[in-house]
């Protein structure tokens, strides 16, 4: 297997599929309530062409794949693709990130599939205010699917909470109590300035969760559970799962990324906070050329940026849909 090293010395071992553009909620912070315009079927990539990227990509030196979306459990027969990207050799983590409504009817099958942990958004524990932050979604669904995780035995069960100001930043210390009793990974995340709903009062930063989290008892540092992305690792006194937080805004993460992201329809994203991408399609259709896919994906690794520029930025970027590119 080969080291993938990007212009600034980054090991890029980490790749971000989003399976699907669609979602079955519209988050506030990710989606606007009208929805987006789907991208046509026949632009989503098949399994086939996805494994074959993945093929190459491991063989270049990644070794972490997340599924993402939009939401991925809505894309049909989502445990098949699990089940041909766990039996590539070399494979050493396969996670995704799910909304978690459809988790319970899914996690059985995905695990048996192959799947080996998940990390699950929960911004709140309210019923009504989960329903006003993702527009259609009920939090009990989030909460059997998050049961459904920990009794099939994915492991670790992340929780992602997006922190915003004046909607669930009072709820905080509740969420981080989850951590207690249960193997439960609670992360916090910064807002990012991506979409309309961003503003720089909206933001928490990511000290200010760290100060308010005191509430709870001595917090830790940890180990955390295990994963390659960037969250800083807390734990209480005597508690099963750990604390994370994310601090994509203030505390830029940049010099240790470690990652690409796959869009739905095949273009290869540099940076989360960029959309120059570079197309794979010419090397999978009309027919699958594994030689000119490694030159593309190195294309991508050479293209990515030093940082982003979140922390300058007062607005959200426009035409910008986090559900495009999953987190
Ligand atoms: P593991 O630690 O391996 O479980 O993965 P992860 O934390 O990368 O996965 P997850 O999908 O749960 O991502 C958590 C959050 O981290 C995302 O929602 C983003 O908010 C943030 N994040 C992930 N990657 C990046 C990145 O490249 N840049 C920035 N700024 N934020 C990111
Ligand atoms: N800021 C921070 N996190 C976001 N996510 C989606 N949009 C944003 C945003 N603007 C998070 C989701 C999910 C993860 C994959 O991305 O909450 O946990
Ligand atoms: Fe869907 Fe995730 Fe975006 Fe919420 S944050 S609308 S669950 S893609």
């Amino acid at each position: 297997m080969g080291a993938l090293c990007d212009r600034f010395g980054r090991r890029i071992e980490y790749l971000r599929i989003s399976v699907t553009d669609r979602c079955n909620l519209r988050c506030i912070y990710c989606l606007p309530a009208c929805g987006i315009k789907w991208l046509p079927r026949e632009e989503i990539l098949r399994f086939e062409e996805i494994r074959e990227i993945v093929r190459v990509g491991i063989a270049l030196g990644l070794t972490h794949v997340r599924l993402t979306g939009g939401e991925p459990l809505i894309r049909e027969g989502l445990a098949e693709l699990v089940q041909m990207l766990a039996a590539i050799p070399h494979l050493e983590d396969l996670s995704l990130s799910t909304n978690g409504v459809l988790l319970s009817r899914d996690a059985r099958t995905l695990a048996r599939a192959g799947l080996r942990r998940v990390n699950i958004s929960l911004d709140t524990l309210k019923a009504e205010r989960f329903h006003a932050i993702t527009r259609f979604g009920a939090v009990s669904d989030v909460q059997a699917g998050i049961e459904a995780a920990l009794e099939v035995g994915l492991d670790p069960v992340k929780l992602n909470v997006v922190v915003m100001r004046g909607i669930n930043d009072d709820e905080l210390v509740e969420l981080g109590r989850l951590t207690i009793d249960r193997p439960l990974h609670v992360r916090f995340i910064e807002l990012m300035p991506i979409g309309d709903f961003f503003s720089r009062e909206r933001l928490v930063p990511s000290e200010e969760i760290l100060a308010c989290l005191g509430a709870l008892g001595e917090l830790w540092p940890s180990s955390g559970p295990g994963g390659c992305g960037p969250a800083r690792t807390f734990a209480l006194d005597k508690a099963q799962g750990t604390i994370g937080i994310i601090g994509a805004v203030t505390q830029a993460f940049c010099a240790q990324c470690n990652r690409l992201r796959l869009t739905a329809t095949g273009q290869l994203r540099p940076c989360l906070d960029d959309t120059a991408a570079v197309d794979l399609k010419p090397a999978l259709r009309p027919a699958i050329d594994p030689g000119r896919l490694a030159e593309l994906v190195q294309q991508a690794v050479e293209a990515k940026p030093e940082q982003h520029s979140m922390a300058q930025r007062d607005a959200g970027t426009p035409r910008f849909c986090m559900a495009g590119v999953g987190g």
